[in-house]
């Protein structure tokens, strides 16, 4: 199965124009869902917390699911302003997001992250675990920057629970506008090479080769061809492009229409 998730950070600004892109999203994604084979494709929107619930409303007699994009340590507690992943599940939302490099540039360590990848497996949520390294050099020492980021953060996580457990290698410097370009289908195999050899480290064989890698940084209608069919992603964590209904929908295709 594919997964194409849309991350769509703090945007758009209103709950009308995040409802107007869902709808659009909707067309088009439930169309590649009728299309292809049972289960071959699954859409997710991960919108700001606030426009969760009602998102929910709006896709819900639909084949997009709703993500949130975090998630807290626990699930109740005197902790002001942070979401409890039970509530979250209460709701209906299916994925969270954790440990994005742009929560963890806000302080979010390692641990913070484990711990919350445990309470969010635990309320029943898939997790969608980022990992990235900041620059590429050429002695390779990203290798080690990531490797280091995927164990610590999946301390403690038991092997029971792998299949609730997504990872996407999210490069940092290919994220976001200010990116040079993304990555190129070469390195995001190279990666996710070395991410499964870990997690079969980590987890054993079949549970290892089950766990789902997906691409993140700059991910577009023109570019996503190639990191599934040369790259051998098994989906997409989209920001810009997902708040783009034209291009997220292309995308959603290309995933559509891969083996
Ligand atoms: P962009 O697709 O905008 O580079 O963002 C990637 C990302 O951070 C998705 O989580």
């Amino acid at each position: 199965m594919k997964l194409v998730v849309g991350n769509w950070k703090m945007y758009p600004k209103t709950l009308s124009a995040g409802k107007k892109i869902a709808e659009a999203i909707k067309k088009n994604g439930t169309r590649a869902h009728l299309r292809g084979r049972r289960g071959q494709i699954k859409v997710v929107l991960c919108p700001p917390a606030c426009f969760v619930a009602p998102l929910l409303g709006q896709l819900k007699r639909s084949p997009i699911a709703v993500g949130a994009q975090n998630a807290f340590i626990t699930d109740e507690g005197a902790f002001t302003g942070e979401i409890s992943p039970a509530a979250l599940k209460d709701l209906g939302v299916a994925y969270v997001i954790l440990g994005h490099s742009e929560r963890r540039a806000l302080g979010e360590d390692d641990t913070v992250v484990a711990q919350k990848i445990i309470a969010a497996v635990k309320a029943n949520l898939k997790v969608i675990l980022c990992v990235g390294e900041h620059v590429r050099d050429d002695a390779g020492t990203y290798f080690t920057e990531v490797g280091k980021e995927l164990r610590a953060s999946l301390a403690g996580l038991p092997k029971s629970e792998t299949k609730h457990l997504i990872i996407a290698y999210e490069p940092i410097w290919a994220i976001g506008a200010k990116a040079l370009r993304a990555a190129l289908p070469k390195d995001f195999r190279e990666m996710s090479i070395f991410i499964r050899r870990n997690l079969v480290d980590r987890f054993g064989k079949k549970a290892g080769f089950a766990i789902p890698i997906l691409y993140g940084g700059s991910v577009d209608d023109r570019n996503a061809e190639g990191f599934l069919s040369l790259g051998g992603a098994d989906g997409f964590l989209v920001g810009r492009a997902s708040l783009d209904a034209e291009k997220f929908s292309r995308i959603i295709m290309a995933a559509q229409n891969s083996r």
